[in-house]
C-alpha cells in the first residue's frame, strides 16, 4: 500500500474545507483527550501539527493562556484561512500559522509540546514526525489522536472508517497501528483506544538529553 500524498491531500482540502468545521462535535471527545494528555500549563509554546481550520485551537488557549505561543502548521491554505479567521474572531494574539508541508516546515521556536489530531497522513510520515520532534524539548509531551482500525467483529465500525478515510487522508497504509513510527520516537509512548477500537490517543515524552 502506498503511503500519504502531499498533492492529493492538497486538493482533498481544498474541496472539504468550507464543510470541514460540520465535523466539530463528533470529533470532540478525541480532541479533548489529547489536549488533555499534553498536560499543559501557563505560558507554554505548543504544535499544533497539521491544524486545518484550528479545531483544536480554544482548547489549547485556554491551558496556555495569552502568555503562551501556539504554532499550527498545515499545508493547505483553504483551511489556514478558516484558522486565521477563528484566531482573528476570537482576538488570539499567541497564534502563528505556518503554511506549509511538515516535512519541510520551518518552525520558528523549540515547543514544549505538540499535538496531531486526526491526521494519519503526516502520522505515517517520518520526516514530518522527524521535524516536529527536532522542535520540541527534551521531555517535552507529545499526543496523537485518530481513527484506526477496529477489530474485524466492529464491521459497521470499520466500514465508517474507510467511508470516512476515503474523504480525509490519502492513504490507509499503517491504519491497524497508526502510532508505529511515533513510537520509534518517543520512548514512553502510551496508548488508550477508544470507540470500540476505531479510535486512539497515543501520548508520551520527547527523551531527555542523555537519556
Ligand atoms: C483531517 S484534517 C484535520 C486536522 C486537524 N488537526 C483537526 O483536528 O481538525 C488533516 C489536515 O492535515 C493536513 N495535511 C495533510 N498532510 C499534510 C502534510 N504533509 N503537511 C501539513 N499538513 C498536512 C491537511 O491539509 C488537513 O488540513
Amino acid at each position: 500500500m502506498s503511503g500519504p500524498d502531499r498533492q492529493r491531500a492538497l486538493e482533498q482540502y481544498r474541496r472539504r474545507a468550507r464543510g470541514y468545521d460540520r465535523l466539530a462535535p463528533v470529533t470532540l471527545r478525541l480532541r479533548r483527550r489529547a489536549v488533555e494528555r499534553l498536560l499543559l500549563g501557563q505560558g507554554q509554546t505548543v504544535l499544533d501539527v497539521a491544524c486545518s481550520t484550528g479545531l483544536t485551537f480554544g482548547l489549547i488557549e485556554d491551558q496556555i493562556g495569552p502568555d503562551g505561543h501556539l504554532i499550527g502548521i498545515d499545508l493547505s491554505p483553504e483551511m489556514l484561512s478558516q484558522a486565521r479567521e477563528r484566531v482573528a474572531a476570537n482576538g488570539w494574539r499567541n497564534v502563528t500559522l505556518i503554511e506549509s508541508a511538515i516535512e519541510d516546515a520551518s518552525i520558528p521556536e523549540v515547543a514544549g509540546a505538540a499535538v496531531f489530531v486526526l491526521t494519519h497522513d503526516v502520522m505515517r510520515s517520518p520526516e514530518a514526525l522527524g521535524n516536529v520532534l527536532a522542535h520540541v524539548r527534551p521531555g517535552g509531551r507529545i499526543s496523537a489522536a485518530g481513527g484506526k482500525r477496529a477489530p474485524a467483529w466492529a464491521l459497521p465500525a470499520n466500514l465508517y472508517l474507510r467511508y470516512a478515510m476515503r474523504r480525509y487522508t490519502t492513504t490507509m497504509e499503517g491504519f491497524d497501528r497508526p502510532w508505529r513510527i511515533l513510537e520509534g520516537l518517543v520512548p514512553d509512548l502510551a496508548v488508550e483506544q477508544l470507540l470500540l477500537g476505531g479510535a486512539y490517543v497515543a501520548w508520551g515524552t520527547t527523551a531527555r538529553d542523555g537519556a
